[in-house]
């Protein structure tokens, strides 16, 4: 068993099935176009990567976003008010949320993700550094299974969705996201969300494509965790990292491109690649502040205030659901 938690920390454990990797590999590679989900990059390694691409000076979004929380962190605290319960899905490492912590003083904190090693160790760290909050760490796959404890009744509740996560989705699941959101908060809930802001492709290229080669090695650890995990033998050297902005669907896409003609096996499974052929491993939406609030007020938000960057690269929406 685990060391005994912090004493403002409470866990709960949701007992998220794991996803079948194998038969989601198995569903995406006989597909047309072939596709694997992106949740499938955040092995330990593949964690790590992301971490790095965080870091990069080509990808704005987490230092841009960071800068808009700081900056307004007061200004949020008081549209949000008092006794808040915050429920954070898919919070890892809980980094951005210590922006708002100070100002905001909820009533209780409510991390939410699929790792529970994860989860826990970011739960005991922030409870340590924040010893008047109340951390209700709960382990479950948000896009199932978003569940608010009954000691969160006469709290002013509000989901934090920070890092653009919401541009994974495609629209529609999104609206269905955010939707099933907003029931779980009830009326009145608060939905404090960054999302990527449409702009120049250059920039967005070279977000996506650093010179480094950080997003090319996240991309291609896929076929890594593939060949450990399910016994196959992709050959990571014939597979090309390959991300562009595609603007009628606003979105940035993911490929690994066959650089020739080739057989991969997985377990007994064999797939033939053509030479040019790709597997599509990630869609990352861009939305104008008009198009994503269209969007969140067709899921039962209302708008009441966006905060962006003075280069307009990034947003932060404040929500309430009215239905
Ligand atoms: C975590 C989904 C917001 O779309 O920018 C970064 C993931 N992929 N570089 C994004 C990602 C390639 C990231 N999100």
């Amino acid at each position: 068993m685990q060391t005994a938690l912090k004493q403002n920390v409470q866990f709960t454990d949701y007992h998220p099935a794991p996803a079948d990797f194998f038969a989601e590999v198995m569903v995406g590679l006989a597909q047309q176009p072939r596709a694997i989900p992106p949740k499938f990059f955040y092995d330990a390694p593949g964690s790590q990567l992301f971490d790095r691409i965080c870091e990069l000076d080509e990808y704005y979004p987490t230092r841009t976003e960071m800068q808009i929380l700081r900056t307004h962190a007061e200004e949020i605290a008081s549209l949000i008010g008092e006794k808040s319960f915050i429920i954070e899905p898919g919070s890892g490492s809980s980094t951005k949320v210590r922006l708002l912590l100070d100002d905001l003083k909820p009533h209780t904190y409510m991390p939410m993700d699929i790792s529970k090693q994860h989860l826990l160790q970011a739960a005991q760290t922030l409870a340590a550094e924040y010893p008047w909050l109340d951390i209700h760490a709960a382990c479950a796959d948000f896009t199932t299974e978003l569940v608010i404890p009954d000691s969160a009744v006469d709290t002013n509740r509000v989901a934090f969705f920070p890092g653009s996560s919401i541009g994974n989705f495609e629209p529609r699941a999104a609206r269905h996201f955010l939707r099933h959101l907003g029931q779980t908060l009830g009326n009145g809930g608060g939905l404090l969300i960054g999302v990527d802001l449409k702009k120049p492709a250059g920039v967005l290229h070279a977000a996506y494509n650093d010179r480094q080669g950080i997003t090319a090695a996240f991309n291609r650890n896929l076929m890594t965790r593939i060949n450990h995990e399910l016994a196959a033998d992709f050959k990571l050297d014939l597979f090309d990292h390959y991300a562009f902005y595609n603007p009628q669907q606003g979105r940035v896409e993911m490929h690994l491109v066959s650089t020739q003609a080739q057989m991969v096996s997985i377990g007994e499974a064999a797939f033939h690649f053509e030479r040019g052929e790709s597997i599509h491993t990630e869609c990352s939406y861009k939305y104008s502040i008009a198009e994503f609030q269209a969007l969140a007020e067709s899921a039962g938000f209302k708008a009441i205030k966006v905060w962006t960057d003075i280069e307009q690269l990034f947003s932060v929406h404040y929500f309430e659901y009215q239905r």
